[in-house]
């Protein structure tokens, strides 16, 4: 039985969740290997009488929703301890039964002192910031990069936890209070936030590499689900406008400890068109009337800030790319349903940089920023077509958009989703 990566094609928020949990009665684990709380699923379940429920999920992998499923956060993971607990209460309110959860011992922890200096250097490069979500998930990878990170096993040694947040704030107060004029953090405050969580903590961490191998030997299934997505990795994005962990399906091994060996299967969720939140170059991006019927059909809002997402039209270069980066065997292409009710859908089949034509993305960043898009313009279709659960009940125009899209893309387009909701997926080929 497989190892199978789910990986964003895109900028992020293509709809992993729904894909995630699609699979996830077949899956035993599901495994969160990069990113913090910085992610944001949405997952919405409608059970058999009709009944919906709408699940916001921003550091738990979504496989927490599906009963029989043990859900893992990876050692790749960055994590910010009181919203993992606010997560886990506000489920079990809802009856979701959280007790399988796993934690690498090995993940990092999100310190205040670094949401406070995420927040700060934001500021600090005005017109060059990020755009980043605030969580403090740069400043924690870097630490973890220069060797002065805390991990969750930390949490366990009082005196080993004192002497790191020693060591650490001897350097973060100096910036904290020299180049921000921020307040210093304390060592007992620090230490103190991070031990309440301990007792609660205790029973959930464990070797999870050792776990997801043994799972795999036995024969079961693990999925691994990125947060963010291609285009936002550290080293394969549009860098430096990404965010700060390996988002591609490398990442998900040095994340989680499964070799890449043992990898079988690497599914790009792609949607219909592209959105991007934060800074940094976009070539489709529309300004006009269509970016915001996008924003408003699609609903194109953040899940963890509420920001507004940047909209624009398929760019099949980055797809492309990212089949390639990642391996793709399988697409899922979602959201096909917000691009109903337009005349004409352009699709960008490569980008004229001062006058020469890229099919590949260019290899330098400037020329990426200044890439105008060479569009192909399909027919549109105006039938609704969320109650479609075979490629044959869509319109031919759709049935063309989505056969187009694959042909330029470089991987087989496996499921199409036509609506929010759970079954509103069409199957083209098994996934697993
Ligand atoms: P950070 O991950 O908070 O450091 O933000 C870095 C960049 O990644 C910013 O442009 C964010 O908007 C973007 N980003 C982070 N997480 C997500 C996500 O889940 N979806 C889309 N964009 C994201």
């Amino acid at each position: 039985m497989p190892a199978i990566a789910i990986i964003g094609a895109q900028w992020g928020d293509e709809g992993k969740g729904k894909a995630t949990d699609l699979l996830g009665t077949r899956v035993d684990y599901v495994v969160k290997f990069n990113g913090g709380n910085n992610a944001g699923h949405t997952v919405v379940i409608t059970d058999a009488s009709g009944h919906t429920e709408k699940y916001a999920l921003h550091l738990l992998p979504s496989g927490i929703l599906t009963p029989g499923c043990t859900p893992v956060i990876g050692n790749g993971v960055v994590v910010d301890l009181a919203v993992l607990f606010e997560e886990l209460e506000a489920l079990e309110q809802r009856g979701v039964d959280v007790s399988r959860l796993r934690i690498s011992a090995n993940a990092h922890v999100i310190a205040d002192y670094n949401r406070t200096l995420d927040k700060v250097t934001e500021r600090f490069l005005g017109s060059r910031r990020i755009g980043t979500t605030g969580r403090g998930i740069g400043p924690t990878y870097a630490d973890k990069m220069n060797r002065i990170g805390l991990r969750i096993q930390d949490i366990f040694d009082e005196k080993i936890l004192t002497q790191k947040v020693e060591g650490v704030l001897d350097l973060k107060n100096q910036v904290l209070t020299k180049i921000y004029n921020r307040r210093a953090a304390t060592v007992e405050a620090t230490v103190e936030e991070l031990l309440a969580f301990a007792d609660r903590l205790r029973p959930m961490v464990c070797d999870t590499g050792l776990l997801l191998n043994e799972a795999l030997d036995r024969g079961e299934t693990v999925l691994l689900e990125a947060g963010q997505a291609t285009l936002l990795d550290v080293d394969h994005g549009t860098y430096p406008f990404v965010t700060s962990s390996s988002a591609t399906a490398g990442g998900a091994c040095t994340g989680s400890g499964i070799p890449p060996r043992r990898l079988d299967q690497v599914i790009g969720i792609v949607k219909a068109y592209t959105t991007r939140v934060g800074e940094g170059p976009f070539p489709t991006e529309l300004f006009d009337e269509f970016g915001a019927h996008l924003s408003k059909v699609g609903a194109e809002f953040g899940v963890t800030t509420g920001r507004p997402r940047r909209c624009g039209w398929y760019d099949a270069v980055i797809a492309r790319y990212a089949a390639r980066v990642n391996g793709v065997s399988d697409f899922v292409l979602t959201k096909l349903d917000v691009l109903t009710g337009l005349d004409q859908v352009p699709v960008c089949v490569a980008y004229d940089v001062n006058g020469v034509r890229h099919d590949e993305m260019p290899v330098n960043q400037s020329d990426f920023h200044h890439a105008v898009p060479i569009y192909e313009y399909l027919p549109g279709w105006w039938e609704d077509i969320s109650h479609a659960r075979t490629f044959e009940e869509l319109p031919a125009n759709a049935q063309a958009y989505v056969k187009a899209v694959e042909a330029l893309s470089g991987a087989r387009i496996s499921a199409v989703g036509v609506g929010p909701s759970r079954d509103a997926t069409i199957a083209i080929h098994d996934l697993i």
